[in-house]
């Protein structure tokens, strides 16, 4: 790692990035000069040799037979992609309906959307077409007031989604171990091939708890750097009890707690914890509780210690300007978000009710703003996923194999468990 700096170097003429075929550096004794005229910004490099030397003619012929993906690296040629959700445009299209009759309950947003102080600030924001404050100090500040932390142990994210592959960027060397407990929300994953790092995974039980002792194991043998844990978990919305975290976090290992539902819970949450847990980083965000999933706001509590390297890794305008008034306007309006929240909360218990009626469905107790659900007697769990997106209905279906015969089923608004319901009966 480091920097060669051409201008001042005496021996080198011409370098070019490792990208697949061999480094190529011409000694400037080589008779034929100038073999290389390097521009601007330094970058770009053009071979100007009029007596075409063998060692570039060479290297003519390799570039003829290379193609775009010997650019890429090795780890990230085999990964696979990562299967977002279709956009609601897409969906819209592929199923010949308008957005607004389609019941979208497959990606935990949240349908009551942010607060109307959010459509205000943003139609009378004034300088968009000025950098965002790579500090996000505004929102920073509300987030202290909100959470009870001070302002240094926060930082802010394009999403909780930026700051987990941030935290990876900057913990991980490539080879490195991560501890994973599916079944759980697969970006832990996803960003872990990104980053080169090798994932452990320490399945849940059945009931979805976490298997302490398993994880305590792995962390002696394997010396993993960190351990992703969510609270509640994706997809089962089962809670992480304090004692489990607590013998976790007595461990080696830096545990990174995803607490991307934990308003859903009524379980305070643990970022004051960072305070007294060197290894320990939380993570929230805005979309579900704020909805204001388009607009990509996460943050994380971290320990002074670690968020010093995040301040200095983190693209400096991570937080768009919108998204900041966005989310500084969301939490001026705290009655607006816990009523939401209530509102969520309520119908997350009677959707959970009106499942269990349904003869084919088994649904898992939830603490946050989605249900679990078990397919049974005889039903697929991709059918029924697909025979309700036919009929305007979109709920999570799974590819994995810990989740194969379960569907995710988001809260709605109340007319939306109606149809839903409406839909299931048809099925049955
Ligand atoms: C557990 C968990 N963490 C993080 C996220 C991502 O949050 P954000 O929208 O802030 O990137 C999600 C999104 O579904 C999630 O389920």
């Amino acid at each position: 790692m480091g920097v060669i700096d051409i201008y001042n170097a005496s021996s080198l003429c011409l370098t070019k990035p490792n990208n697949g075929f061999q480094n190529f550096v011409v000694p400037q004794s080589q008779s034929h000069r100038p073999s290389c005229l390097i521009q601007g910004n330094g970058r770009r490099v053009v071979a100007m040799a009029s007596t075409v030397p063998s060692s570039i003619e060479h290297i003519n012929e390799v570039q003829q037979s290379l193609t775009g993906d010997s650019f890429i690296r090795p780890h990230l040629r085999k990964l696979s992609p990562y299967q977002p959700i279709l956009p609601f445009e897409v969906l819209s299209a592929r199923l010949g309906r308008k957005p607004e009759d389609i019941i979208k309950l497959d990606a935990n947003e949240n349908p009551y959307g942010p607060p109307p102080e959010v459509f205000e600030a943003l139609g009378s924001m004034k300088f968009p077409y000025v950098y965002p404050d790579p500090e996000s100090r505004r929102l920073r500040a509300a987030l202290a007031e909100d959470s009870g932390l001070e302002s240094d142990y926060i930082l802010a994210g394009c999403g909780a989604d930026e700051l987990i592959d941030l935290i990876m960027r900057c913990v991980l060397e490539p080879g490195d171990k991560i501890v994973d407990c599916p079944p759980t929300f697969t970006m832990y994953e996803f960003d872990a091939a990104v980053n080169g790092a090798l994932v452990i995974k320490v399945s849940r039980k059945a009931d979805f708890s976490l298997n302490v002792e398993q994880i305590t194991d792995v962390i002696e043998q394997e010396k993993p750097k960190c351990i992703f844990l969510t609270s509640p978990n994706n997809p089962d919305g089962s809670v992480i009890d304090d004692e489990d975290l607590l013998r976790i976090l007595k461990l080696p290992i830096l545990v990174v707690l995803d607490e991307a539902y934990i308003e859903f819970s009524g379980i305070e949450s643990k970022m004051k914890w960072v305070k007294k847990h060197e290894n320990l980083i939380v993570l929230r965000t805005f979309s579900k509780r704020a909805g204001l999933a388009g607009l990509r706001v996460g943050y994380g509590a971290f320990p002074l210690s670690i968020i010093e390297y995040l301040w200095r890794a983190k693209q400096p305008y991570n937080v768009s300007v919108a998204a900041e008034i966005s989310a500084c306007a969301a939490l001026q309006n705290p009655t607006y978000l816990e009523k939401v929240k209530n509102t969520l909360v309520q119908e997350r218990d009677r959707l959970y009710n009106l499942l269990k009626e349904v003869p084919f469905l088994n649904p898992y107790p939830s603490y946050s703003n989605f249900i679990l659900c078990e397919v049974a007697s005889g039903m697929d769990a991709k059918v029924l996923k697909e025979d309700l997106a036919k009929m305007g209905v979109m709920i999570r279906h799974y590819n994995n194999k810990e989740l194969r015969g379960y569907v995710r089923v988001s809260v709605g608004k109340p007319e939306h468990t109606d149809v839903l319901m409406d839909c299931l009966r048809r099925l049955s």
